[in-house]
């Protein structure tokens, strides 16, 4: 139809050979006063076999970022792909909308300077035939609450540390719990002793910043006794404490809150899209710094399930506070329960940055986070759990020592979260390779990915379906 209003522009440019349809293909056409748009992108999609939801994300995001490089102020397109490839118009519409606003993200709250080519400033998906328009504006606006959710995680994880403080991430609940009708919770550090929280404790000792455990509660199904648990890693920054970490690129340790940031997201879409479900979330939150009193190695601590541990690195601060965490969340009877937590630099060397690594001590659970996940389009692999290597983190003065050596770290790291949840079904999310990234793609961009978040609004939505 455009390339009829053009005279056949298109046609052409794909005869010369300019066009080729290849995925990930941006082709500018000027339409010289032809249409109302000054500008048509004609973008490929590649091999139709290979079409899906994630390349309409993808495509929909390097179109959008193309665009605004040309200083375009309003983007809008037709539902690519609607109805080929068998991606049902709701599933298109929802990825047009992720792809527009995930890969048009950017962080510039400390910047002076306006962008070069300002920003996209409105958004259509364009469709004549009234009877599509119901599915799509569905589409539409979960892909609009799922994308704001992935923004919010993205925001809070690039934030320096100086202003992604545990105080600051107990505000940011505490207006979120106002503004989407949630409860909420703050332990200040005399509750955590009361509680025994050796962890939180033991990892907070060496920094002047107050610990914070945020606890958020949705409460959808009021009927019902069950509650879901999700826990995120809250590590503000993460210097490695005595165990200090090398100079170079410490400062992305500002990042090591992605996992409360992730499932702070959540509960914020949830808090919109209203599931009939009850979650709570458990954010401990803290810095893990070298001042005068800080853990150090050798350092016997307890938490709160009784447990005592021996520390050898303090620098494996974040299983420390998840052990607490999770006591907490089997404690008040949360279940399943879902952990997400940059852990682990092993679990980058296993799975690189792509794939998240996935761990639990329950098939049908684990199975149920795997399919969310796929369907998300977010890439996840679950790894072994075997017993033998729990060998790895006995200690000869306490129950359990904080480190299992270089040798499958992740899954190590994994297991000795395990010991704090007991038979209650949990998956353990492993980002720590998978939550920043060096590169532009698709609707990632430099930066905080977000990921996680997608995964598990839909899980709590399958759940709640169930
Ligand atoms: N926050 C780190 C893990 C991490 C590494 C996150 C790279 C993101 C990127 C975690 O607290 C950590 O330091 N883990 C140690 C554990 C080791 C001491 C057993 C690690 O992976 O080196
Ligand atoms: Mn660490
Ligand atoms: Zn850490």
């Amino acid at each position: 139809m455009v390339d009829k209003a053009l005279d056949g522009a298109i046609t052409q440019l794909i005869a010369a050979g300019e066009i080729k349809g290849k995925s990930g293909e941006l082709t500018l056409v000027h339409s010289l006063g032809k249409i109302p748009a000054k500008r048509v992108i004609v973008a490929g999609l590649g091999k139709q076999a290979q079409f899906n939801v994630d390349s309409i994300r993808r495509v929909s995001a390097e179109a959008c970022r193309f665009a605004r490089g040309k200083a375009a102020k309003r983007v809008a397109t037709i539902v690519h792909g609607g109805g080929v490839g068998g991606v049902e118009l709701e599933k298109a519409a929802q990825a047009i909308t992720e792809g527009a606003t995930l890969g048009l993200y950017r962080f510039r709250r400390h910047m002076s300077k306006e962008p070069e080519n300002g920003d996209v400033q409105e958004f259509l998906i364009i469709e004549r035939d009234e009877a599509k328009r119901a599915q799509l504006e569905k589409g539409r606006d979960l892909g609009r609450v799922v994308a704001e959710a992935v923004v919010f995680a993205r925001d809070m994880i690039n934030e320096p540390a100086n202003f992604m403080t545990p105080s600051i991430m107990a505000d940011i609940a505490r207006n979120m719990a106002g503004q989407y009708g949630l409860e909420l919770t703050v332990l200040e550090r005399a509750q955590m002793k009361e509680l025994g929280m050796g962890g939180m404790l033991g990892v907070s000792q060496g920094s002047h910043q107050d610990p914070k455990f945020i606890i958020l509660s949705y409460r959808g199904d009021p009927g019902s006794q069950k509650t879901v648990g999700l826990v995120g890693k809250g590590i503000t920054f993460d210097s490695g404490g005595i165990s200090l970490k090398p100079a170079e690129d410490m400062g992305d340790m500002k990042g090591d809150m992605a996992g409360g940031a992730t499932v702070m997201a959540v509960m914020r879409a949830l808090g919109t899209l209203k599931p009939k479900i009850n979650v709570t979330a458990v954010i401990p939150a803290t810095e893990n710094l070298p001042g005068g009193s800080a853990l150090k190695p050798g350092d016997v601590i307890k938490a709160m399930n009784g447990k005592t541990i021996e520390i050898i690195s303090t620098d494996a601060e974040g299983r420390l506070i998840l052990g607490d965490a999770l006591s907490y969340a089997v404690k008040n009877g949360l279940s399943p329960v879902v952990d997400v937590a940059t852990l682990t630099g092993a679990v980058r060397v296993a799975l690189g940055d792509v794939t998240v690594g996935v761990f639990s001590n329950n098939e049908d659970f684990s199975k149920k986070v795997m399919m969310a996940a796929a369907d998300a389009g977010e890439r996840m692999w679950q790894m072994p759990m075997f017993e033998e290597y729990k060998e790895q983190y006995k200690s000869d003065v306490a129950d359990v020592k904080n480190t299992g050596g270089r040798y499958g770290g992740a899954i190590t790291a994994a297991q000795f979260v395990g010991e704090f949840v007991g038979d209650t079904p949990w998956v353990h999310l492993d980002i720590a390779g998978t939550s920043l990234t060096s590169k532009e793609k698709g609707h990632v961009v430099k930066g905080a990915t977000g990921v996680a978040v997608r995964t598990l609004i839909n899980l709590v939505m399958k759940l709640a379906a169930e």
